[in-house]
């Protein structure tokens, strides 16, 4: 089978959507609604005329992480739309990943909310409540099993589950098989699905390892430094594959490659020493004087 997953005819489409309704609970039942006296939005469906336009996927507001004493990450505030990429830029140890990992749920958010589709409050909730509303995240490090084939790691995926108690009982859907190989086919790792993960690059690691994630459906998919250690032709595959990607989901990235920042963003963050630098198009904050000083003049490229 040699079909695009974003360009599938209806009925692959048809049953990419039966796939979905998965091995996660219902969305409604992880539910943790945003406290109503704190919140513009209100959880019980009541909202006035001028709440009628449609929230933000995602919205960040006034967030601050510590650990000890130290604030790593403060009074930050942005919005991420749907089927945006946004990537967030900034010197190192300006606190990129550490809002990630405040959005998946790694972090303990001290101060402010993390709004998921105006109604679910992330910093108040468990990591795994978050990913099963439909947040994926894929960390700097590798998690691919090396011992199981490339397919058995999408079924894996696929099945929810996170460590290799039995790939024999994953009883997984012929809808979820089907659209396994479907992503399989848009990562370009269709043909070698019956090797080893060993035997792949670097780059096809990382193609692996985003069909993972996509296995489950995201809303919001959060990827931490993507193409780092990729060749230039590697990183332009990865450029296309998200431009599909977002076609069905938003996305966050995290990324020091400027030249990929400038070809895949639709807007990008600044962030320096834990706040929020700047914030536009890479053209427009590429002008900001603040912004070359700290960052894009130091070793930035864009
Ligand atoms: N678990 C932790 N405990 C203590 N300090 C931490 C922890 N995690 C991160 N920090 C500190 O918080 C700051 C922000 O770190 P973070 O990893 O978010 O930076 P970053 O922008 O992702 O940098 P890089 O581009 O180098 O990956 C740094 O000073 C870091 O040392
Ligand atoms: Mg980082």
């Amino acid at each position: 089978m040699r079909m695009h997953v974003m360009d599938a005819p209806a009925t692959l489409v048809a049953a990419m959507d039966a796939a979905i309704e998965a091995p996660v609970p219902p969305k409604v039942s992880v539910s943790e609604p945003t406290s109503s006296a704190t919140s513009s939005v209100d959880v019980a469906g009541e909202r006035t005329a001028a709440d009628s336009k449609k929230p933000p996927l995602l919205s960040i507001e006034d967030v601050s992480v510590t650990f000890g004493g130290f604030h790593a990450i403060s009074h930050v505030s942005t919005t991420v739309g749907e089927n945006e990429i946004r990537f967030f830029i900034g010197p190192n140890g300006a606190g990129k990943t550490t809002i990630l990992d405040a959005i998946c749920g790694k972090n303990h958010v001290s101060d402010g909310r993390i709004v998921f589709k105006g109604r679910y409050d992330l910093a108040r909730m468990k990591d795994y409540k978050i990913a099963n509303l439909g947040v994926s995240r894929k960390f700097q490090a590798p998690s691919v099993f090396p011992g199981i084939t490339i397919l058995e790691n999408m079924e894996l995926a696929a099945a929810n589950r996170h460590s290799l108690y039995s790939t024999t009982f994953l009883n997984l859907k012929p809808e979820q098989r089907d659209y396994i190989r479907y992503i399989l086919d848009f990562v370009g790792l269709y043909d070698m699905r019956f090797d080893y993960p060993t035997r792949l690059s670097h780059g096809q690691k990382q193609w692996l390892e985003i069909g993972m994630l996509l296995t489950q459906r995201p809303e919001l998919l959060l990827l931490d430094e993507p193409v780092a250690g990729m060749s230039r032709r590697e990183t332009e595959h990865t450029a296309e594959l998200l431009q599909r990607i977002k076609r069905e989901c938003s996305v966050i990235v995290v990324e020091h490659d400027m030249q990929f920042a400038k070809d895949v963003s639709d807007d990008v963050t600044v962030f320096h020493e834990g706040k929020v630098l700047a914030e536009g198009t890479m053209d427009e904050v590429s002008k900001n004087q603040t912004v070359i000083d700290v960052y894009l003049g130091r070793g930035g490229d864009a």
